[in-house]
């Protein structure tokens, strides 16, 4: 029998822009999914079908690296679903884990590799910014050119992602889901047809590629009001691509005098997002007032591990 688990994550800046080729960057968190395995005589997850719908991440994962017979798993999980809290790529890491693990085959870029081809066959478009991050733990900054701190390189098709580490202090976050749902394919299709036509949106994409860069430096010297303010004109300028939603600025406005700054995380639209604080407890209470759903969480280091 092996456990193993995998953390979710949050991306701080840079969504949507690191679809053009700018920078990103995100963080684990310290909530985390994790997979138990063990041989059986029929698949099987939490006592149910491996078909059904919301095991389609294990499902694949099975699918792109398990060479052994039938298996019985159990998947806990501590990361909110569909909350931009990467709870898929965390279920398909730790999952890829524990069966590579039993295979002799437990190594960090095998796990992303897998992890990434296993989001895009249930997704059919992805970056690997989930996976990877679920993968290293810490800070990861996506590029499109490798620079210091490379982790490792994936692609698709045409596009390369080099995937680089960005170890970050402590830091701590609350998260706002806004109950809105939103899928990231059109709001990435919109943002594309936005910038084909206006050359003001292809400023503004740059610009975030900068605002990235900045807060990036901004949280490795611990400045985190520099980093809150970035937070906010990085937000402004996601909803200049028309990726914002009324109800991510009501969780936004509500922070005001307890965050040191504020923004959407990951495709926007809805969704979830993210507040820098060091007052978690009061500003969840402000965002739940606000009606949305508050998650308390703090930047992890650590990534993939298999628990004893
Ligand atoms: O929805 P999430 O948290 O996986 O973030 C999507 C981030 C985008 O930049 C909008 C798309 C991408 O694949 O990078």
């Amino acid at each position: 029998m092996v456990t193993c688990s995998a953390p979710g994550k949050l991306i701080l800046f840079g969504e949507h822009a690191v679809v053009f080729g700018e920078p990103a960057l995100s963080i684990a968190v310290d909530l985390r999914v994790s997979t138990r395995v063990e041989g059986s005589d029929a698949f099987a997850v939490n006592g149910q079908s491996l078909d059904r719908r919301k095991y389609r991440y294990v499902k694949n994962a099975i699918g792109e690296v398990w060479r052994g017979g039938p298996l019985e798993m159990r998947v806990d999980s501590s990361v909110p679903v569909a909350a931009g809290l990467g709870s898929s790529a965390a279920v398909t890491i730790s999952t890829l884990g524990a069966l590579l693990h039993m295979q002799g085959e437990f190594n960090p870029v095998a796990i992303a590799q897998s992890g990434f081809r296993v989001e895009l066959k249930v997704q059919g478009n992805a970056s690997p910014i989930d996976t990877t991050t679920s993968t290293h733990g810490g800070g990861i900054l996506v590029e499109r050119s490798p620079r210091s701190g490379l982790l490792w390189s994936l692609s698709r098709d045409e596009k390369k992602w080099f995937l680089h580490d960005c170890p970050l202090p402590d830091l701590s976050l609350v998260v706002g889901d806004t109950g809105v749902k939103a899928e990231t394919g059109p709001l990435v299709l919109g943002v594309k047809k936005l910038a084909a036509k206006s050359e003001t949106a292809r400023d503004q994409i740059k610009e975030i590629g900068r605002i990235t860069l900045k807060g990036k430096a901004a949280l490795q010297d611990g400045d985190i009001s520099l980093a809150g303010e970035l937070m906010n004109e990085n937000h402004k300028l996601l909803n200049s691509l028309g990726v914002g939603h009324p109800a991510l600025d009501k969780l936004i406005s509500a922070c005001e005098g307890l965050s040191y700054g504020a923004k959407l995380t990951g495709a926007g639209g809805g969704g979830s997002m993210v507040a820098l604080t060091d007052e978690p407890e009061e500003l969840a209470g402000r965002i739940r007032e606000a009606g949305g759903e508050p998650f308390i969480v703090r930047y992890s280091p650590e990534g993939v591990r298999l628990e004893v």
